[in-house]
């Protein structure tokens, strides 16, 4: 018998979907966690969620749909009281959303993808802040987009500019980016960088997708949601968020698109058209959480990530020739230049990028990290700080020998 993986040569895949390379992030955990299946004692810093439990009224919630049979399609928008809940929930940051500007998708990845599927005409051009969650660039380029990658000036916090933006716009530009707390840089935007960066938005009549789907995650700083910098500001802007960072349901699979009513309208029609609506049961599980009062719980949990990510802050300081950039108050990364290490071995191997920093750093440290190559920033790893504070101090003693032990190469 012809086996089906032998003839699978026979189907041409389209042109998308040949170019598209799996998540390296991706892999790089699956390796950690091979390694730790095999018995290795692997601490994994490249999560890229908080290692709590789903909140409690989550699961009790979504038992008590099951146990109601509330396991039937629902409205392609997501049900409405989730809707309403959604939109009360953003407000608490001072935007205007009202339940039908919401629609609620499978995870706030979706929704980045509904997003470009309803704004994108082939050729549009979108801008991506440099460094970047590895999957903007490919969402973009699926639906036909073009990405076009806006850098800081190195030594600037890794935080794009006005004046930046400015000079990436050309004619074709359709779209402005932005993701603050930021994913791979915990950077945080302030309220007035933000108005800066949507002024250039609204002077080149450009859509803001804002991605705040860390938004709970910020230490020492507050966050800003672009939507709340005026009802101009908001006409032009689509705002993404969702359960999976702040209440730790990254596996439920639900986020949201908040945006003008005519939007939300076509973003509810392309879901009807593509997904139907997403999991009836994780939306009464995102409703039981977000009509129950978790502030205190919530708040335990942003100073415990706090407290981790200054233990990071106060090792890192202290290692030669990894430095950390941009202010590392939001999301739960810190982000390291390790270009410092360039040229030193490691037994008969020399560093030469950050992908060889992690290379090393997994095979003779046993600690891993995500090399910023995937994010556009190739002399950077990602350090997740979201494991149990004993293990965090372990990987850090660890690091810190590997940098230490590495040697300059003799003549
Ligand atoms: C910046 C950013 N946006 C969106 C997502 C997607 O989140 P979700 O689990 O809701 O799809 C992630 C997840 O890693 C992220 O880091």
């Amino acid at each position: 018998m012809t086996s089906t993986t032998s003839t699978t040569t026979a189907i041409r895949l389209a042109g998308r979907a040949s170019h598209l390379p799996p998540s390296a992030t991706a892999a790089l955990d699956a390796r950690a966690k091979q390694l730790i299946a095999d018995g290795v004692d692997v601490i994994n810093l490249t999560s890229g969620e908080p290692a709590f439990p789903t909140v409690e009224p989550a699961a009790r919630a979504a038992l008590a749909a099951i146990a109601e049979d509330f396991t039937k399609y629902t409205p392609a928008a997501g049900i409405p009281a989730l809707r309403t809940a959604v939109a009360a929930y953003l407000n608490r940051h001072h935007t205007r959303y009202e339940s039908g500007d919401v629609v609620i998708t499978a995870g706030a990845k979706q929704a980045l993808h509904h997003a470009f599927t309803v704004l994108l005409e082939p050729g549009d051009e979108v801008l991506v802040p440099a460094p970047y969650w590895v999957s903007y660039p490919h969402m973009v380029t699926l639906v036909g987009g073009v990405p076009v990658e806006v850098r800081p000036t190195p030594g600037s916090g890794l935080k794009i500019t006005p004046e930046l933006v400015r000079r990436a716009i050309t004619p074709n530009t359709r779209v402005l980016l932005l993701n603050s707390p930021a994913n791979p840089s915990g950077v945080v935007y302030t309220h007035d960088e933000l108005a800066a960066l949507a002024a250039v938005a609204a002077e080149h009549d450009l859509t803001v997708i804002s991605d705040e789907i860390c938004d709970h995650w910020v230490y020492g700083t507050s966050f800003t949601s672009v939507a709340s910098l005026g009802p101009d500001v908001a006409a032009r802007t689509l705002t993404i968020g969702g359960m999976s960072k702040t209440f730790a349901m990254t596996g439920w699979r639900i986020g949201w698109i908040a945006a003008p009513a005519h939007v939300a309208k076509a973003v509810a029609a392309v879901q009807s058209h593509t997904a139907s609506a997403p999991s009836s049961v994780s939306q009464r599980a995102a409703l039981g959480a977000l009509t129950a009062d978790l502030d205190e719980e919530l708040s335990r949990r942003r100073t415990a990530l706090d407290e981790r990510r200054q233990a990071v802050l106060q090792r890192l300081d202290k290692v030669p020739g990894v430095r950390v950039d941009g202010d590392a108050r939001g999301a739960f990364f810190v982000f390291a230049d390790v270009s410092g290490t360039y040229g030193l071995t490691a037994g008969d191997r020399t560093i030469g990028s950050a992908a060889d920093f992690a290379e090393l750093l997994l095979a003779r440290a046993d600690v891993a990290v995500v090399p910023g190559t995937d994010f556009a920033a190739p002399d950077h790893v990602r350090i997740s700080y979201t494991v149990p504070p004993d293990r965090l101090a372990v990987a850090l003693d660890r690091l810190s020998h590997f940098v230490t032990d590495l040697t300059v190469p003799g003549p």
